[in-house]
Order: structure tokens, then C-alpha cells, then sequence
């Protein structure tokens, strides 16, 4: 007899598929080769393209295990199933067999160390007269430090083409741990207080590349991003020279809102060379409007989004230092404006 459930069963099972269906189209709508922290697809960074070298090689090794093992598998299943009149051979280990299987995997991994550790110290080594600067992570931006070019800027980093840079890697003391990244360019490295990492790499593509935060870090966590503009030597030459020239002034609503800067809490956390503003709880914000974004390279440097950032900064990045303008620095809307109107003059 048929069961009354029957057709209840087949209509689960429909819905059950239906919304695994649904869950793979979603997953893989997620793979793109053309994101902009794809790495698989595209590496512009001399470490970036090393690893996938390393890759490449691992995976068509694994690929041809994987072909002979699972040949191996079918064909046994096949030739060996069960007929009438047939019985199992009954048998108990072999040794020549077991040393062959443990002495081939163990070749295989001893090769695949050679080309394996050689990146890792080629990828560890400096280059000479390579480019240095200095990687501070903050809750939840990042801060560059060129000594040698004596400039200081924030989440937008500029590297000149075919030059090699080292990257000196720490986190803000009494700050947490963080991760460095730029996938295309580079692995990741670790930002942890106290404790300075290095990262070597050559960019070999002009461009502008995404990177991101990898070590969660707090609220913000997902929201400390930041982006790397490789350029030709000459116009990194000129980003140099204008980052180390004095900060811009002028114009009525511009005065006032440098006022509200220096006397409000602002300056007691950012700096801004040639003037009073000296703080280093923030980011450094000589040359602010220099930059294509803010606040860990998440927002647009537009005078809406900036409005919004100066008036309430926790509204837009949960768990952020920086404090709401209006409601715990007690300015006024036309206050905020005119800071705005300030902070993008800093070209
Ligand atoms: Cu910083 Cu995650």
C-alpha cells in the first residue's frame, strides 16, 4: 500500500534540492576571476606570481595522483565485484607493497620542498637599494612611514614599478594583532605589537591594487582595507615631492574650519605638518586630500562622506577610535562643514 506520506517525502526532497541549488548558485557567484583580490587569475607583485609558480606545480602533481589513484579505484571495484561462484582471496598485509607506498608520497613531498623552501628564502631575502618603508596597523587603518623621503601618509600606499620594496611590519603598541595583504602583489605578514615582520617583493605592473586586513582585529575588523597605486618613477617621484611639501591654507570657511581643528579634540589625535596638530592616535593628515578614500581605504573621499565621518564616525565604522563630532566633540552641522572644507584643501 502506498503510504499517505509519500507525496509529502518527494515534495521535501524537491524543496531540499531546490535550496541546495540555490545555495551553490550563490556560493559560486562569490568566484570571479576578475575581483580585484583575485590572485589566482592575475599577480602583479614578484612574491604574488612565486607562489602561484608553487601552486600551479603542486596542483598538477596532485591532479595526476588524483587521476591513477581513482583510476586504480574504479577499475578495481569493477574487475573485482562480487559474481556468483566467486569468492574473496583472504589475505593479510605486504610489505614490499607497503614500502613502495611509503617510499614514493615521501620522494614526491622531498621534491616539492626543494623549489618550496628556495621561494621561501628567495621571498625572505632584501634586495639592494630596495625601497623601505615602514607598515603600522592601527584599530583599524594603516599607517606608512617612507624614512628615507621623510613623508608620512595613511591606508593609500605608493609604490614606483620594477623597483624592489622591504616592508618593515608592526602593530601600534597596545594595539592588537593584524594582517597585511595585498594578494596580488604579495603574501600575507603579520602586524603584531612589539615584534617587526618584513615583507619583500618586486611590483612589476602599474596599477592600483586592493588589499585588506586578514587577522580579525575587532568590530571593524572587515572594514580596514587599503589600496597600493604602483606608478611610473616619475609620477611616484612627484607624489614624493608634493607629500613633502607643506600642508595647503587659505579662504574664509577654510580658516575657520582649521580653527575648529587645532582647537578641538582633531589635532590631539592627527597630525598635520606646519601647524599645532601633532597628534599620532590617527592618521597622518598632511596631504588627506591626496587621497582617493579614508578610514582604512573604505570610503569614497567625498565632502557627503566626509560630512558624515567628521559629524558621526562610529555610525559608519563600528568599534572606530575616532569619536562623533556633533554628539561627543559638541560641534555644530555648519562646524563640521567647514572642517570638511578644511581637510580637503590638504592636498
Ligand atoms: Cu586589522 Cu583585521
Amino acid at each position: 500500500m502506498k503510504s499517505p506520506l509519500a507525496g509529502r517525502t518527494y515534495r521535501g526532497k524537491r524543496l531540499l534540492f531546490a535550496a541546495l541549488a540555490v545555495f551553490a548558485l550563490l556560493a559560486f557567484a562569490a568566484c570571479s576571476p576578475v575581483g580585484p583580490q583575485d590572485y589566482i587569475g592575475s599577480q602583479e607583485g614578484s612574491q604574488a606570481s612565486r607562489s602561484d609558480q608553487l601552486w600551479d606545480l603542486t596542483f598538477g602533481i596532485a591532479a595526476v595522483i588524483f587521476v591513477i589513484v581513482e583510476g586504480l579505484l574504479v577499475f578495481t571495484l569493477f574487475k573485482f565485484r562480487q559474481r556468483p561462484g566467486r569468492e574473496a582471496a583472504q589475505f593479510h598485509g605486504n610489505t614490499k607493497l607497503e614500502i613502495i607506498l611509503t617510499i614514493i608520497p615521501s620522494l614526491i613531498m622531498a621534491g616539492i620542498a626543494v623549489p618550496t623552501v628556495q621561494a621561501i628564502f628567495d621571498n625572505s631575502a632584501k634586495a639592494e637599494g630596495a625601497l623601505e618603508i615602514k607598515v603600522v596597523a592601527h584599530q583599524f587603518w594603516w599607517e606608512y612611514q617612507y624614512p628615507d623621503q621623510d613623508l608620512v601618509t595613511a591606508n593609500e600606499l605608493h609604490l614606483p614599478v620594477d623597483q624592489p620594496v622591504h616592508l618593515t611590519i608592526e602593530a601600534a603598541t597596545e594595539d592588537v594583532i593584524h594582517s597585511f595583504w595585498i594578494p596580488r602583489l604579495a603574501g600575507t605578514q603579520d602586524a603584531v605589537p612589539g615584534r617587526i615582520n618584513t615583507l619583500n617583493f618586486v611590483p612589476e605592473e602599474t596599477g592600483t591594487f586592493w588589499g585588506q586586513c586578514k587577522e580579525f582585529c575587532g568590530l571593524s575588523h572587515a572594514n580596514m582595507r587599503l589600496r597600493v597605486h604602483v606608478e611610473e618613477q616619475g609620477d611616484f617621484d612627484q607624489w614624493v615631492a608634493e607629500q613633502q611639501a607643506p600642508a595647503a591654507a587659505a579662504s574664509a570657511e577654510v580658516a575657520q574650519g582649521e580653527e575648529l581643528f587645532m582647537q578641538s579634540a582633531c589635532a590631539g589625535c592627527h597630525a598635520i605638518e606646519g601647524t599645532n596638530a601633532a597628534g599620532t592616535i590617527g592618521p597622518n593628515l598632511t596631504h588627506f586630500a591626496s587621497r582617493e578614500t579614508f578610514a582604512g581605504a573604505m570610503f569614497r573621499r567625498t565632502d557627503e562622506n566626509l560630512n558624515q565621518w567628521v559629524a558621526n564616525a562610529p555610525d559608519m565604522k563600528p568599534g572606530v577610535t575616532m569619536p562623533s563630532g556633533i554628539e561627543e566633540l559638541g560641534l555644530s552641522q555648519e562646524d563640521v562643514d567647514a572642517i570638511v572644507a578644511y581637510l580637503q584643501t590638504l592636498k
